[in-house]
């Protein structure tokens, strides 16, 4: 089997991964493609060591000029193949043969502007790391990895052995963002290493390794054209993007899911064959670009008709996908735009750019919207019963530092009626369970809490029921023949038997006054079972409507006026993402992933030093992230209006919406503060000078 023969990797998810598995096959042939690309592997008894050996390695190879500067790449971009089964890279018009240029040109209004997006890298606290052992042939590897089951199933492809003989470890893993969600060099080779030698292997990338052995956000060019009437009224939306890879698609993530328009024209252009490393998914790829290209451009559209920004995009309110014409099921856009205007003093924003200051600064404010698909995926959880009186709930997902752990004894605890802390999640572990050989779900594209919860209400519904079936029959059970047995909150009660049940009750699973009621965990004591428990599965949602999160996004900026500075003062966010299942986890969510998306805004951008492809700045100190002195308190706000047609919990995703528009919100407040509209990321002081 190849390495890119396993199928999807979630179900929002429209990359199958394969076609861009070859690029992470490290020593595969003896061309180098880029800068940094592995070519040997050193193992030692030390870490120094082999970072000594490493350094002595001279390699011996003819060079070409690279291909590595995309400014020059993207004027000979072309069209991608068309891959089947994926939307991606393909023309989405409506209708179908949509003259743009000239639905454009019969527009009251337009604006059409160009956004770049520089190339950017998953930072992550914890490097890609593993140690790997094998025993008798088989493999039993400890990783980081947002997917167990698929980080199993890519290993064994890679390694040539069954699926079934590769068990991935990873109950903790240090932020993903999409970085490990599939497979890289760094696990492949710790356990090539470990069977060449026959003995364990670990293997840590260094912080500057990371720049290069891994992905990264593909670089994207995005021309977005807004044709409208007088009134605000969108004619037309024109999304083309040039990216250096198929994988960053901003113009399929964004433009066709924000606003109302009888003519849209989206497309995607690649530069293949560069010499950079590979790119890959990373929060909200396409989206977190595709909505500072879109969110720019509405505001630009809003200065060139007069109009309050918020007022042209409830005018171009959006209540069917743009393509296929579906009905987006509870979507609360409008409630976040006035919950959020009130919040943050929209109505205090100065009409005209650079009017407002404040000492030396002056000051902006900014909106934008944010999109987000919803999807759930198809998976399996097991619910557990157990003598000692707690309860398991298990899947083959991750904790990325998302708290599924949480989610997943919280949502188990509720179901079955117990406290929290009687219930242990258990995942991070390719043996858990899961749906199927071809479903192989992880925490990926913000379908994990939709997913699993689904899972696991299913699971703890049989659960139940196989329990009070086994207090009615099993032998030992003090219930047996007790006719309606029924299970209350960690308790079975025998109907039938019932003396005095009114004063009996039962606390932990205990129970106290005596009568007819048996906790669970004494029950399964009493008839000598070591467990009882039932799977429950989730599949894709079939309510025939889409299913998307949203947030309205305000910000304020403070720019110098001497040295140009921009700095984050302010930040409001209402979202709308369905029931919230954990406040404190969900708002950790989306206060990350607005962060993450004005650190897109304010500083990283990996540079790319266009004559040999190295990238000039890979390390902490050159490639800058946003630090707490950067950040203010962000002010988050759910609406929490459950959408119970994606799923039991109602709960949407949340893990990606944050980022999505935070840049263009900041963007739009720059202008706001300053008059100068910013269209390549980063916002750094230069663009902002003269
Ligand atoms: Mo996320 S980029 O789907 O891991």
């Amino acid at each position: 089997m190849p390495p890119w023969a396993w199928r999807r990797a979630a179900g929002t998810l429209p990359e199958p991964a394969g076609f861009f598995a070859d690029a992470r096959l490290p020593l595969a042939d003896h061309e180098i493609r880029h800068y940094g690309q592995i070519v040997a592997v050193v193992v030692a008894e030390t870490l120094e060591q082999a970072r000594d050996a490493a350094a002595r390695v001279e390699v011996a190879c003819e060079t070409r000029p690279p291909n590595a500067d995309f400014g020059r790449a993207k004027r000979h971009a072309v069209r991608p193949p068309e891959i089947p089964g994926l939307p991606l890279g393909r023309v989405i018009a409506k209708p179908e043969d949509v003259d743009i240029e000239a639905a454009l040109a019969a527009s009251e209004v337009r604006v059409e502007a160009t956004y770049d997006v520089p190339p950017r890298h998953h930072m992550m606290m914890e490097p890609h790391a593993a140690v790997a052992a094998w025993d008798d042939g088989k493999l039993t590897i400890y990783s980081g990895t947002q997917g167990p089951v698929a980080h199993a199933m890519e290993l064994a492809a890679v390694l040539g052995v069954p699926p079934a003989d590769v068990h991935v470890i990873s109950p903790y893993v240090g932020g993903g963002f999409g970085g490990k969600a599939f497979t890289w060099a760094p696990a492949m080779l710790a356990a090539a290493a470990a069977r060449a030698l026959g003995r364990p292997v670990k293997i840590v990338t260094s912080r500057e390794q990371l720049f290069t052995v891994t992905g990264h956000r593909a670089a994207s060019s995005q021309t977005i054209g807004l044709g409208a009437y007088r009134d605000g009224r969108l004619h037309a939306i024109k999304h083309h993007t040039v990216s250096e890879s198929l994988v960053e698609d901003p113009g399929y993530r964004a433009a066709q899911k924000y606003y109302a328009t009888p003519n849209a024209h989206i497309e995607l252009s690649i530069t293949p064959g560069m010499n950079l490393p590979p790119a890959t998914i990373m929060r909200a790829p396409g989206d977190e670009a595709g909505s500072y290209a879109l969110e720019s451009a509405m505001d630009e559209l809003a200065d060139r008709l007069g109009m309050d920004p918020i007022e042209l995009r409830v005018k171009n309110h959006l209540a069917n996908t743009l393509i296929g014409g579906i009905p987006y099921a509870s979507k609360h856009l409008e409630e976040c735009y006035r919950v959020g205007a009130e919040r943050f003093g929209w109505s205090r924003r100065p009409a005209r750019p650079g009017s407002l200051t404040d000492g030396d600064d002056l000051v902006g404010m900014g909106m934008a919207t944010a999109v987000l698909d919803a999807g759930r995926a198809p998976t399996t959880a097991r619910v557990t019963f157990r003598p000692d009186g707690t309860a398991t709930v298990a899947c083959a997902t991750s904790d990325a530092g998302t708290g599924m752990a949480t989610i997943m004894a919280m949502t188990a605890a509720r179901a079955l009626g117990v406290p929290a802390d009687r219930v242990v999640p258990a995942l991070g572990d390719s043996r858990l369970p899961v749906a199927g050989a071809d479903d192989i779900y992880g925490a990926i594209g913000s379908a994990a809490t939709a997913t699993v919860t689904a899972a696991i209400l299913a699971a703890a519904r049989e659960a139940i029921d196989a329990l009070v079936r086994h207090a009615a029959t099993a032998e030992g059970s003090p219930l047996r023949g007790a006719g309606d047995v029924r299970y209350e909150e960690g308790c079975l009660i025998g109907a039938g038997t019932c003396t005095g049940a009114g004063e009996a009750r039962h606390e932990k699973g205990r129970l106290i006054g005596a009568g007819t009621s048996i906790g669970f965990g004494e029950l399964l004591g009493l008839t000598g079972t070591a467990e009882i428990g039932a799977d429950g599965t989730s599949t894709a949602p079939d309510d025939g409507h889409a299913h998307a999160s949203y947030a309205a996004h305000f910000c304020e900026v403070r720019v110098n006026r001497w040295t140009r500075e921009p700095r984050l003062s302010r930040f409001t966010t209402v979202v709308d993402a369905g029931a919230i299942l954990n406040a404190v986890t969900a708002r950790n969510q989306i206060t990350g992933g607005v962060l993450f998306g004005l650190a897109a805004a304010l500083c990283e951008e990996g540079r790319v030093e266009a004559a040999t492809g190295r990238i000039s700045n890979a390390d902490l100190a050159g490639y800058l992230l946003p630090v707490s002195a950067d950040a203010v308190e962000i002010d988050v706000h759910f609406l929490d209006h459950p959408d119970t047609g994606l799923g039991p919990a109602g709960a949407r995703g949340i893990g990606e919406l944050g980022t999505v528009g935070a840049a263009a919100a900041f963007a739009n407040a720059v202008f706001n503060a300053t008059g100068v509209r910013v269209r390549t990321l980063p916002i750094t002081v230069d663009k902002l000078l003269g």
